[in-house]
């Protein structure tokens, strides 16, 4: 099996540790644009996306190019994934090509680590169903220790559709590793009980102050609708409930770090005042992840 990087939850401390350091090296002064490096010219990267996407694919994409390599983006509506061809057989036709490493993203929780079983190539999960995207965690980590000297002890407090979000989990494992105290929070129906079971520290609870109350940090995520298929959401009872706005600051901690892994639906899961707030780092957020997704790139193909 090549070493690509499928998840968070089997990566080594020091592994996580490595990217984020080389990311840290790779982030542009203020108003400079993104390094560009040699250390991938003629190698091809191919971006597979199962699943609508834009900060993830455009960043993958000029992560790849700033690194001098070629890349091409197939999405599925335009590929012959939608003339019923199987995944398997989408993987063999494009590993054929031999490209130099493969970044998914795909609706089937698992999908990236099953295909890393079969072909020889790096795969780089940029999201696979409810389970992990990766890459979103280790840049939102880098987005928290550019304001915060570590992630020991911070108390994160996550809110929203925990139950369908790949974001949530990856970041609980990464924040664990390292010490980071986790509140997960949402309805009761988005908030499964086994959650608090897949990692140590985790806190669960369906009371949005008591999830803010002296956090460092807010992560809000977005509301999964194309994973929920039983009934009619209430879009406006859940901001009246789980929506975050200029009121819960004053709960948190008092430079609280407010986050949003995009896209954000403002009025629904975060109020606008909040979402552009000095305390917002959604954007450093989207710029944290070219430089990650430049580190991760660097480090599944030249090691
Ligand atoms: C997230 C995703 O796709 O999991 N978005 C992203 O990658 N920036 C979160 C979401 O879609 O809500």
């Amino acid at each position: 099996m090549a070493k690509g990087l499928l998840d968070i939850e089997s990566l080594a401390r020091t592994e996580i540790e490595a990217i984020l350091k080389r990311s840290k090296e790779l982030q542009p002064r203020p108003n400079e644009s993104y390094k560009r490096l040699d250390v991938l010219r003629g190698r091809t990267v191919v971006n597979l996306f199962f699943e609508a996407s834009t900060r993830t694919r455009t960043s993958f994409e000029i992560a790849a190019k700033r690194l001098g390599a070629d890349t091409l983006s197939i999405t599925a509506a335009g590929s012959s994934v939608s003339k019923g061809e199987s995944l398997v057989d989408t993987l063999n036709t494009l590993a054929a090509m031999r490209p130099d490493a493969i970044v998914m993203r795909h609706g089937a929780s698992g999908a990236p680590h099953f295909l890393s079983r079969y072909l020889p190539i790096p795969i780089v999960n940029a999201g696979d169903g409810t389970h992990e995207h990766p890459t979103q965690a280790l840049l939102d980590a880098l987005t928290i220790l550019d304001r915060r000297p570590s992630l020991e002890g911070l108390r994160v407090a996550i809110i929203g559709d925990i139950a369908h979000s790949r974001v949530a989990r990856s970041n609980m494992y990464l924040l664990s590793k390292f010490g980071a105290r986790v509140v997960l929070c949402g309805p009761a129906s988005l908030l499964p009980r086994e959650m608090a079971l897949l990692a140590p520290g985790i806190e669960l609870t369906s009371d949005m102050e008591k999830a803010i109350r002296g956090a460092d940090v807010i992560m809000m995520l977005r509301v999964q609708l194309e994973r929920q298929h039983d009934a009619a959401f209430p879009a406006s009872e859940y901001f009246q409930f789980f929506g975050l706005r200029p009121e819960h600051m004053d709960l948190a901690g008092p430079n609280v770090i407010v986050m949003h892994p995009g896209p954000i639906n403002r009025g629904r899961e975060i109020s606008s005042e909040v979402a552009d707030s000095q305390r917002s780092a959604i954007l450093n957020q989207v710029g944290n992840g070219i430089v990650v997704r430049m580190a991760v790139l660097e480090r599944v193909l030249t090691q």
